[in-house]
Order: C-alpha cells, then structure tokens, then sequence
C-alpha cells in the first residue's frame, strides 16, 4: 500500500472532508520553499504550511540547533522549574515587541495563545474585584478553533455545530476602505451601553486572515485602541499570523501609534519547525496577578509549556529573522507582490488586488458568492497542484503568504499561474 492508502486508513485530517477530498499528497522531504511527494513530485509551498514555515523546510541552521538541544535536555516541567531556551526566547521578544511589552508566557499553538489572552484579560479585572467579563472583537475574525477562540472568532460553518455553547462576544464591523466612521461609531455605542462591563477588545491587526486575507488602516485601529484605553478595557492584537515579518515589520502593531495590552504568536515564531504559542503581556497585566491570596494565580498551562526544543527553534528562527538577509528578502517579495498588484488593477477576471507585506490575495470574478464555500475554490487548488504549485484558496480568494526565501524566480512561477488561471473560469 502506498502512505496515502495508509493514512486513509488510520488518520483523521483537519479541516478535511474525507467522504468528498481525495487522498491527502505524502510529502518525505522539504527543501527551501520546495515539498516533495513520494513519487518525485515537488511542490512550492506558497502558503508556507498554513503560514508557519519563514525561512523554507528543514532550514539547516534550525534543524542544527534543535538537534544539538535534543541531546541536551528535551523537556522539564515548566512549572517550579526553568530552562535557557525559554528565557533566552523572552529576552529577545520582550526586545522587539512593543516597549510596554515585559512577559512572555508561553502555551503551544495560537489557538492557546488566544486562550491564555482572553482568560488573562478576564482574571485581570476579577483579581482586582471588578466583574468584567464581555469580549469586543471583529466581524470575520478567526482567532483558533478551542472554544474560548471560537467564541471570539465570528460566527459560521466552523462554529455552528457549537453555537449553543460559545459565549457571547460583541462583534463590531470591520473597519474596511470607507466604512472606518461606521466601526469607531460602533464601538462608541457599545461603549455606553456596557458601561463597566468589557473586559478587552481582540483584534488581528490590519488583517484578518482566515475570514478572507481582509485589510484595513492603521489609523483607525489606533483610533479603536485609543477610545478602549479612555473606558479601561484591555486591547489584544492576535499577532498570530502577522508576526515575524509577515507584513513587513515584525510585528503588525509596529504599524500601530497606540500599543495593545497583549499580543498572542505563534505560527511563524519556531519558523514552522515546532509547535509553540506565545502570550506577552504589558507589567501592568503581570502585577495584576501578584498577590499573597493563592487563588489569583492564573491557573492555566499546558504540559509541553515552554517546551525547550520549540524555545530553541524560535531563538534560531529569530536569529534568521534578523539578519539582513532576511529583512532585504521580505521587502523584495513586498516589492514583487506590488508590481503584480498594479500590473493587474484592469484585468478583468480579478478583483480587490490588495496586498500588505509578504501576503498577496485576490479574489476571482465568480457567479457565485464571494465566499469560503464558492465552489470555484476545488477548482482553483487542483489548478495549482498541477502546476507543482501548493495554494489553499479561501474560497474564491486566492492568496500567496510564501517563506521568504522564495526567489523571483518562484514567484513569477506563481504569479504566471494565477495569470492563467482564467482558463478554469
Ligand atoms: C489570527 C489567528 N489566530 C489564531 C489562530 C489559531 O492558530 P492555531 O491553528 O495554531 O491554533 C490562527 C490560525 O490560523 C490565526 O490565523
């Protein structure tokens, strides 16, 4: 039997329909942006592996480092105890995260991070006496797929079989290209009508990704965090797909003037090698929970916390990350996307070109609705693999979030795609 039939057997895939998908492609190697399948086939992972993977598969420089902690100490209990790697890894975040940013704790994936944010801006108020427990966050938003981060994304085919069991979270509109009035209006009418009773405001900052790659100004979002900072509500930038250099900067909200309270990574943060999820929080917050009464621990953790292995992947990935190497290919693959951006502005079967960093998307002129379920999405993703290209589309929007070591070379491949893929319409 091949891996493929093997795995049909025994493994249950996310996000994967297995009565309707075909048998899932068995990847032996990565290279670069390059995947490799079990019969020769390689693959440019445009989408770097659900937007993980920064500096391409099994980066050597990573894979040498991991290698040598796992000889030294692969895991130990992170409470009551320590390890180099975890606080080597703060340092260098608390070193470039916003400056009122102080601690990092740590979790394992973004859907956690997002948990440990919301559980900590609740329990902040509460140790303090003060009941507040409502949630703002946007219309589309995607914050992960546990149900606190479930509450708090929008409302749709991921969540409705829970509906009943998520908790109620005020959604305000997305601040979209002309509509920034319409959701600080919002914002101040939730305001008065909960008085006292928002505990913090949740966003992903300047775009929204699984909800459509959806873009808006940093204006206005320093708008929306300066009104939360007069009523005393907390603000929490999901930084777990713009981190690291996805949209230019490090960190989106170093396009931002006003600095949230709480930031939550991930994905990009071991460079795709490990899983680890990451909290950090503002001094403020951290003496919040100091406290002689025991019961205003935050009781949260998970047994891989901090795991050494994963701290070491993120301090190699961010020693890549800060070369300049890496700062010089992000900005070429920025320069690259906005060429193909203006290049397309009047061509017919595309449409909302946007861009913002590494990330390119655009949506497809179709019949049916712009949505994730537009039947145009099966067609386009098989599209790409028959042109070795890997590319999940959201829907009818298609978009690139590529590992920056991708070559021009690699991209006009991609961009030459998306070209063609009027054929298929
Ligand atoms: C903004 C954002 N937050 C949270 C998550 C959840 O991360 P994970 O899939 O690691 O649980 C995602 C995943 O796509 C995301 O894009």
């Amino acid at each position: 039997m091949s891996l493929s039939e093997r795995d049909q057997k025994v493994i249950w895939h996310p996000y994967t329909q297995a009565e309707l998908n075909e048998p899932p492609i068995a990847i032996v190697k990565g290279e670069g942006v390059w995947l490799y399948d079990n019969f020769g086939t390689k693959y440019i992972d445009a989408v770097s592996s659900w937007w993980v993977n920064i500096h391409g598969h099994a980066h050597p420089y990573i894979a040498e480092k991991v290698a040598n902690q796992l000889g030294t100490l692969e895991h130990v209990i992170f409470a009551g105890f320590t390890h180099e790697p975890a606080i080597v890894l703060a340092e260098r975040l608390i070193e470039l995260l916003p400056d009122n940013h102080s601690r990092i704790f740590y979790s394992d994936n973004g859907s956690t991070a997002t948990e440990v944010a919301i559980k900590m801006a609740i329990q902040f108020w509460g140790n303090q006496g003060i009941q507040k427990n409502k949630i703002i966050a946007f219309e589309h938003a995607y914050h992960g797929d546990t149900f606190g981060a479930m509450s708090i994304s929008a409302r749709g085919a991921f969540t409705h079989s829970f509906s009943s069991l998520l908790f109620d979270v005020i959604h305000i509109p997305l601040p979209e290209a002309g509509q920034q009035e319409r959701t600080i209006e919002a914002l101040k009418k939730i305001l008065k009508e909960n008085e006292n009773e928002i505990a913090a405001f949740i966003f992903e900052p300047l775009i929204l990704g699984a909800g459509g790659m959806l873009m808006y100004e940093a204006s206005v979002l320093d708008a929306l965090i300066e009104l939360c900072q007069l009523n005393d509500i907390l603000t929490i930038a999901d930084e777990v797909m713009t981190g690291f250099g996805r949209t230019g900067k490090y960190f989106a909200t170093d396009y931002l003037k006003n600095k949230p309270d709480i930031i939550c990574l991930s994905k990009g943060i071991t460079g795709g090698t490990m899983p680890l999820g990451v909290t950090s929080c503002s001094e403020k917050i951290y003496n919040g929970f100091l406290s002689l009464n025991r019961n205003k621990t935050f009781f949260h953790g998970h047994s891989y916390t901090a795991n050494p292995l994963a701290c070491t992947a993120a301090i190699a990935s961010l020693d890549l990350l800060t070369e300049q190497q890496c700062l010089d290919d992000i900005k070429r693959i920025t320069h690259s996307h906005q060429s193909f951006l203006l290049k397309h502005q009047k061509t017919p079967f595309l449409k909302n070109l946007r861009c913002f960093g590494t990330i390119l998307a655009l949506d497809l002129m179709s019949t049916d609705p712009d949505s994730y379920f537009n039947p145009l999405r099966d067609k386009l993703y098989h599209y790409f693999l028959a042109k070795n290209i890997l590319l999940r589309p959201l829907g009818n929007t298609i978009y690139l979030m590529p590992p920056y070591c991708i070559s021009e070379k690699e991209l006009n491949t991609i961009y030459k795609a998306i070209e063609g893929v009027e054929t298929i319409l």
